[in-house]
């Protein structure tokens, strides 16, 4: 992870995430705890939302204008707090721009390789399975371990709609958690950053402490390597929101994980269909 600095004060410009929607918000509230004095943006891509059903084609492009736009903004590192674009898109962009990039899933995947872990569950979107993203990575660092992964396709919808206690909701995570308890995992990924907002639907059907949620992990490997990179700020100044579609609707639909105090700019991108 080469970087390019071609700023004199690197170390106050902001620290930016991207999403489709609400989800990387359980990122970057772990992300803050870590490090308050940074100055960040997020990118929520609430129109193109949910990533999980594009093609690798349409991800690529989201993901690509978004790098292009924190660029302009002059971001010293972007962390893409999506599993989807993780595994879709990271390893064909990775190179193409002047900041550092944390993608989740290559982040955290040594950590689960080496937790000791048996028979693992992955809950991630669609795209994100078909990738095997999870599975070739732990694989790279261990090779035991047992992975089941399976897709939840309506899950990103529920929590970007707020209909998280719905009764039709409900059965839709029962459904997914009675096939995951049918392979006995020892713990179970919560591989879109979008599932942490369901977790008081989830702990209805498996024990909380089954659950992992990648977020934990990741904001510690930031921080890390933020640090070991001298790219840290000490004093925060600001933060900015950023959506493609429905501001009012991001605010609301933050709220369990982010207080997001003032509305988000509506962007646009002109290509974008
Ligand atoms: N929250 C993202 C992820 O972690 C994307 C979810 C979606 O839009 O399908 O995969």
């Amino acid at each position: 992870m080469e970087y390019k600095n071609t700023y004199n004060n690197i170390n106050k410009n902001p620290i930016a995430f991207f999403d489709s929607g609400v989800g990387g918000l359980t990122v970057m509230n772990k992300v803050v705890k870590l490090l308050p004095n940074e100055n960040r943006l997020y990118f929520g891509d609430t129109k193109n939302m949910p990533y999980g059903e594009k093609t690798e084609e349409q991800l690529l492009q989201y993901a690509d204008e978004i790098f292009r736009f924190f660029e302009r903004h002059n971001a010293k590192a972007v962390i893409m707090a999506c599993n989807t674009t993780s595994a879709v898109t990271y390893e064909k962009l990775k190179n193409n721009y002047n900041f550092k990039i944390y993608p989740i899933i290559q982040s955290v995947c040594p950590v689960l390789a080496n937790s000791g872990i048996k028979r693992l569950c992955v809950i991630a979107t669609p795209a994100t399975i078909n990738s095997h993203a999870y599975s070739k990575e732990i694989s790279k660092y261990n090779s035991e371990m047992e992975i089941f992964e399976i897709s939840a396709p309506n899950w990103v919808r529920i929590v970007e709609e707020h209909r998280i206690n719905q009764p039709q909701s409900i059965l839709q995570v029962q459904e997914i958690l009675e096939e995951v308890e049918k392979f006995s995992p020892d713990k179970i990924v919560l591989a879109c950053t979008h599932y942490p907002y369901l977790m008081n639907v989830l702990k209805k059907f498996a024990p909380q402490e089954k659950f992992i949620d990648p977020a934990e992990y990741f904001a510690q490997i930031i921080k890390d390597d933020l640090t070991k990179n001298n790219l840290l700020n000490d004093k925060f100044e600001y933060e900015k929101f950023y959506v493609s579609s429905n501001p009012q609707n991001f605010v609301e639909a933050s709220k369990m994980f982010y207080n997001v105090s003032k509305l988000p700019e509506l962007i646009s991108f002109k290509q974008s269909s």
